[in-house]
């Protein structure tokens, strides 16, 4: 027996199909399915995608905006030192709360599946803790991944390396690392080094915090890519923010490029964060500090938009809207073209979901039976407006909905109703 059928929806790659759901799988995806359901939504003119899905977010410091002080000058390093000010008044208890809210807050977004980075320079591992219960209890809705960061240096905090390793055997995911946070630049290449390796010897995933600066000699992820190739870790590793290769030289950063593809490394930037916390040290021109994303692309890796931060010692914006990191990232990489802005989509959802190895992820028979329903007939729409989540479906069950979004006009002689997804270009 059906219990979900989804009728007359539009994918992402302009297929209008019906979707059958039964046991929390996909069962059929076809032009028409007449069978009986339990349930039956009609998604005349709307875009059903699979779930967002967020490759880089820090869960630990979410909704701590203002604790116990605002970031003033907007850089990357205070936001560092405040949070190292805000890490021991933390209590478990509020780590969790913040962390749950956040999650009801992704949910509504149709944002199912975060990995998130951890901070693991504490001798009490307290977020460490208490985001392993989060992964707990969210488990049902969202598929939550960990990352042991090493937030104050692999290397240059002194027992960063024995609580990462603790973090991990607590059932901390994946491998994360700083290495533009060491002392030296000898101390980051080492970190990747030992970092992959220890990845390796678990059989875990990497996700490196990568030269996160505009100084052009920031190169770590050339050791990064080196080491993946030394240890066999192909396909499993992601650098992450990569921001210093928006100002190195042309020739290094083609060079780097090739290693990369080579490698098969993926790339998370983080295009709200990069453009506030890059260039804070320039006068003008000031750089945009996001890592040369259509390259990257053209060179055929694996490009992620992630969101990084949300109301937290680094930015004090943003809502779980995987779909305005996408557009930030179209606007910092100029990438307007319609294919370009088309690509966007796939970098919040096919891409992370390669990225961080995700099973049984997209709307094809025997795909896990979640998706969004969005007010937007087509990708670029739905970034164009940010499109409403009209219903959220995870396993086969709606878990979030949200009533479409029209605006009532009061004004003589004109339309009485205004929907933004009505609008289309006119000759
Ligand atoms: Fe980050």
């Amino acid at each position: 027996m059906i219990g979900l059928l989804v009728k007359n929806a539009t994918l992402a790659d302009g297929r209008k199909v019906d979707i059958a759901c039964a046991g929390g799988k996909i069962a059929e995806v076809s032009p028409v399915i007449t069978a009986e359901a339990r349930e039956t939504i009609d998604a005349t003119g709307c875009l059903v995608s699979p779930p967002f899905i967020d490759a880089h977010f820090h869960m630990d410091a979410t909704l701590s905006l203002g604790l116990p002080r605002y970031n003033q000058s907007g850089t990357l390093l205070e936001g560092i030192r405040l949070w190292g000010e805000l890490k021991p008044l933390l209590t478990h208890e509020a780590v969790i709360e913040r962390a749950m809210r956040y999650c009801d807050l992704a949910v509504s977004q149709g944002l199912l599946a975060i990995r998130t980075h951890v901070d693991v320079c504490d001798d009490r591992l307290l977020c460490v803790e208490a985001l392993l219960e989060v992964r707990k209890r969210v488990k049902p809705y969202i598929d939550l991944q960990l990352v042991a960061f090493p937030q104050d240096g692999f290397y240059r905090d002194p027992s960063a390396r024995t609580n990462l390793l603790r973090a991990l055997d607590l059932g901390v995911d994946v491998v994360g690392g700083i290495p533009h946070g060491e002392r030296t630049m000898a101390d980051g290449a080492r970190s990747m080094t030992e970092l992959c390796a220890i990845a390796a010897e678990r059989g875990l995933l990497v996700d490196i915090h990568c030269d996160e600066t505009d100084d052009p000699w920031s190169r770590h992820v050339e050791a990064l890519v080196y080491e993946t190739q030394r240890l066999g870790l192909k396909g499993r590793v992601v650098g992450s923010h990569l921001t210093s290769m928006h100002s190195m030289d042309n020739y290094y950063a083609s060079k780097l490029i090739g290693l990369m593809a080579e490698a098969e490394l993926h790339a998370t930037p983080n295009p709200l964060i990069n453009i506030t916390l890059q260039g804070r040290h320039d006068t003008y021109p000031k750089r945009r500090g996001m890592t040369r994303v259509p390259e990257l692309r053209a060179a055929g890796i694996t490009v992620s938009f992630g969101h990084d931060c949300v109301m937290d010692p680094w930015y004090p914006l943003g809502q779980g809207d995987m779909l305005e990191a996408a557009s930030m990232g179209i606007h910092v990489a100029l990438m307007t073209s319609p294919e370009q802005m088309r690509w966007a989509f796939d970098a919040v959802t096919v891409n992370p979901a390669k990225a961080l190895h995700l099973e049984g992820y997209g709307i094809e028979k025997g795909c896990n039976a979640d998706f969004v329903v969005l007010q937007a007939k087509n990708p670029v729409e739905a970034l164009r407006l940010k499109a409403n989540r009209l219903k959220v479906i995870r396993r086969g069950k709606v878990i979030a909905e949200t009533p479409e979004r029209v605006a009532a006009l009061h004004l003589d002689g004109r339309p009485a109703t205004v929907n933004g997804a009505d609008y289309a270009p006119r000759a």
